[in-house]
């Protein structure tokens, strides 16, 4: 008995003293309006069993509300949806908002990266901005056309063969292009369709596995997750998946090194800089982010482009546009020409078919900041140190307040220069922006115009999909549940 009440009194004593010490933050959260989010026992059920698919409602549901900010509390975190493009600024460009929680901390294989430390992040984005940048992408553009034609090829074996679903080739495309980059050569895209398959199912489950941890806050703590079955199925993944290719891809890169200091032949890729003896990168570091850049780098532009693919599939008209300014700049032919920078920037209403893609459904839904000093954003609320903030990408690309009345419908028209210059900045974010803006936002655009121009020159694109039918899943990215299928026949010129 005695020790039933001395422990409870303990209890009270510590959670007393949690809450004064922490007084002003729950205060200041206390002010904040409170999300429909559903915290009766039924909405607890509805997190306990949620997969991809039902965390895409919760999430929706957790950030909309208010206009100005929104909080959830998910176990004791607070979560905070910040909404207007003005306050999306303050927040993405402040130093104070630098950081980022969770992902970080559940993806254990990304320590010493982009996605680590902030200390990490500082030295890494630095040596790694040049890299990306417009400049070195020029050398990086031969290699996007050679991997396009591989995609071109294989395309021939399922052009008039009905629906297929698109995202395997987009993935097998983009995981080749990236290792390409770092001067790994490897086949993915030839490779029988079950290893493909069985690679890019690994990886969503990686990445499901992640989403869930961020919305079950028990699973946090690495004791109770090592206990579950998801925490073996990650690891099976993660030997099973991507992460197979990055020791081969820095053995190759180290040799690659010994041999240019014999030769003085330099290579451009970012690569050579990490594990470049003179930057003291360790072992895991460079390991981390390779794997971290590879992660980033194929998902999205594969989900980006499928989308695409499926809309433009949906939307006959609109195809029909991008084809006549594809004939226009190249001439009635079926097999695009070898797309240098100059004709790449030519291909504008692609351009604006590509952004609208992105508006209307953002690969990266969602980004998450975490703020290191208290930050005031409009009608005077306070987001507390500590908060995990919010940047809900989707609810902001939909708002029919800033785009209109159809910002459910597909209209790349949206993006003609004077419609766009009407939209307020940091309303269209599909990469975010400020200083922890995707790196690789200029190489996902090339690439995708590449792409693009190719398969739309020589193939007519249907979906039977509609849109309001699709079922996202939320796997830190968005993508479809069903897939993206298309089916494909080739186009009449004249
Ligand atoms: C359509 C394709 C892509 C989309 C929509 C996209 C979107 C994003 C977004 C929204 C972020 C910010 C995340 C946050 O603030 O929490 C980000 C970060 C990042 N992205 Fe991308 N991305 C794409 C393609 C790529 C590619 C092709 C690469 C590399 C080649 C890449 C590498 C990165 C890296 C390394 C970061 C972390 C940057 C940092 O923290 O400083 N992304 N991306
Ligand atoms: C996509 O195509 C495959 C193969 O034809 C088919 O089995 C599947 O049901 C289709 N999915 C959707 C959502 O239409
Ligand atoms: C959980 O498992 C990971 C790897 O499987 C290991 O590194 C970590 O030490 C484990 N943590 C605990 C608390 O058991
Ligand atoms: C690398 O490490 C060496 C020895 O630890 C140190 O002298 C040198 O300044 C470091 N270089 C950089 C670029 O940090
Ligand atoms: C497309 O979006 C980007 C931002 O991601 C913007 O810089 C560019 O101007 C847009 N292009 C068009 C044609 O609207």
């Amino acid at each position: 008995m005695i020790v039933t009440e001395v422990l409870i009194f303990f209890i009270v004593i510590f959670v007393a003293k949690h809450f004064w010490v922490h007084r002003r933050f729950y205060y200041l959260a206390h002010k904040i309006p409170q999300s429909s989010f559903d915290y009766s026992l039924r909405g607890i059920y509805q997190i306990l069993t949620a997969d991809g698919k039902k965390l895409f409602h919760i999430a929706n549901e957790a950030f909309n509300g208010n206009e100005v900010c929104t909080k959830a509390w998910i176990g004791p975190y607070l979560f905070v949806g910040v909404v207007k493009p003005e306050d999306v600024k303050k927040v993405l460009n402040s130093k104070d908002c630098l950081d980022k929680p969770f992902v970080i901390k559940f993806a254990n294989i990304l320590k010493g990266s982009l996605f680590g430390d902030l200390n990490y992040w500082h030295s890494h984005r630095k040596l790694l901005n040049p890299y990306f940048g417009a400049k070195n992408l020029l050398n990086i553009i031969p290699i996007f056309n050679a991997k396009v034609k591989i995609l071109m090829e294989n395309f021939k074996k399922l052009e008039g063969k009905g629906d297929f679903n698109v995202f395997y080739s987009m993935t097998a495309l983009t995981l080749e292009t990236i290792l390409k980059v770092m001067d790994y050569d490897v086949d993915i895209q030839n490779q029988k369709s079950e290893v493909k398959n069985a690679f890019i199912e690994n990886l969503e489950k990686f990445l499901e596995i992640i989403t869930i941890r961020i919305f079950q806050p028990w699973l946090h703590l690495n004791c109770i997750f090592n206990c579950t079955k998801m925490s073996r199925q990650q690891d099976k993944v993660l030997t099973d998946s991507g992460v197979v290719f990055t020791k081969d891809v820095i053995n190759n890169a180290k040799n690659l090194l010994e041999q240019e200091d014999n030769n003085n032949e330099k290579s451009k890729s970012f690569i050579q800089a990490l594990v470049n003896p003179k930057y003291n990168f360790s072992d895991e570091e460079i390991h981390d982010e390779i794997s971290t850049v590879m992660l980033a780098a194929q998902d999205t532009s594969a989900i980006a482009s499928s989308t695409a693919l499926m809309l433009l599939g949906m939307h006959k008209d609109v195809q029909q546009k991008v084809v006549d300014e594809l004939h226009e700049i190249f001439g009635n032919t079926l097999d695009a020409p070898y797309l240098d920078f100059e004709k790449i920037s030519e291909l504008h209403y692609l351009e604006m078919v590509i952004n609208e893609t992105m508006r209307l459904v953002p690969v990266v839904p969602y980004i998450l900041r975490i703020n290191s000093k208290d930050i005031e954003i409009s009608e005077g609320y306070i987001l507390p140190a500590n908060t995990f903030i919010t940047v809900p990408i989707l609810r902001i690309h939909r708002s029919k307040k800033i785009w209109g009345e159809d910002a459910d419908h597909f209209r790349p028209e949206r993006f003609d220069k004077e419609n766009f210059e009407k939209i307020p900045s940091y309303a269209y974010i599909p990469f975010a922006k400020g200083p922890r803006m995707c790196i690789g936002w200029r190489y996902a655009m090339l690439l995708m115009k590449i792409q693009l121009a190719n398969i739309l020159l020589r193939y007519e694109v249907d979906s039977d999909m509609k849109l309001e039918d699709v079922n996202f899943q939320l796997h830190i990215t968005m993508n479809s549940a069903q897939g993206y299928n298309i089916s494909i026949k080739e186009r009449m010129v004249d």
